[in-house]
């Protein structure tokens, strides 16, 4: 067959999409077959579990915040998704406790979403809380004052304008704030 696939092109592509088309099915349509609870978007919308545990659309301040994470390019090197590994749980995790897996239900007022592809930095979702205003600020001003050797480049533009950095503030306090995950509702403010 691979011999036959090295002199007919026209094999070789037919081959080709077909083993795509099987990838494909088994990576996309199989899964939300097996397991149910991909179908259910709003898992989290429950006003009963406080204001961190409810699944909310983004506020006009927050999606002002999400316009300049676009525009500066942030999702260049942070993504957006706590994956099934360890080391993304324990990374992503608050004093001891690992944070939750991303699910799908976090992601439906995403436009567009910020999962992002490239981990250059450390993954931001469940980011909202773990840090108070003036360090954000301090960060932006100059990420080495707080991490030294950071190669986070410096954002003083955000840092100085007060209302482009509450808006991102606000957008980055938001994120991984619908599953309320941490211990006695423990949040930098
Ligand atoms: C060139 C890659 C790069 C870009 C672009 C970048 N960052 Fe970072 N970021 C990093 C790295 C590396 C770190 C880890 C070191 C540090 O804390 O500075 C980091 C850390 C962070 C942290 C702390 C995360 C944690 O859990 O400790 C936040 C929040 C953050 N960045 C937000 C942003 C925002 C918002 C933007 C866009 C305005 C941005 N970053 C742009 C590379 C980048």
């Amino acid at each position: 067959m691979l011999n036959r696939a090295d002199k007919s092109a026209g094999f070789a592509i037919g081959a080709a999409l077909v083993l795509f088309f099987i990838g494909g099915t088994l990576t996309t349509v199989i899964p939300p077959l097996v397991d149910k609870s991909w179908g259910r978007p709003f898992e989290n919308h429950d006003p009963s579990k406080g204001p961190t545990g409810k699944l909310r659309p983004y506020t006009e301040l927050e999606k002002h915040g999400l316009a300049i994470y676009t525009r500066e390019g942030c999702w260049y090197c942070h993504t957006q998704q706590t994956r099934t590994l360890v080391a993304d749980t324990k990374r992503s995790g608050w004093r001891g406790v690992d944070s939750p897996i991303s699910t799908p239900d976090e992601f439906v007022y995403d436009q567009p979403h910020m999962f992002g592809t490239k981990r250059t930095g450390p993954d931001l979702s469940r980011v909202g809380g773990k840090y108070n205003t003036q360090w954000h600020r301090t960060h932006f001003r100059n990420p080495r004052d707080l991490t030294p050797g950071s190669v986070m480049p410096p954002f003083p533009w955000i840092a100085n304008d007060e209302g482009e950095f509450q808006a991102l503030l606000a957008y980055i306090q938001r994120l991984g704030r619908a599953k309320d995950w941490r211990p006695d509702g423990d949040y930098e403010q």
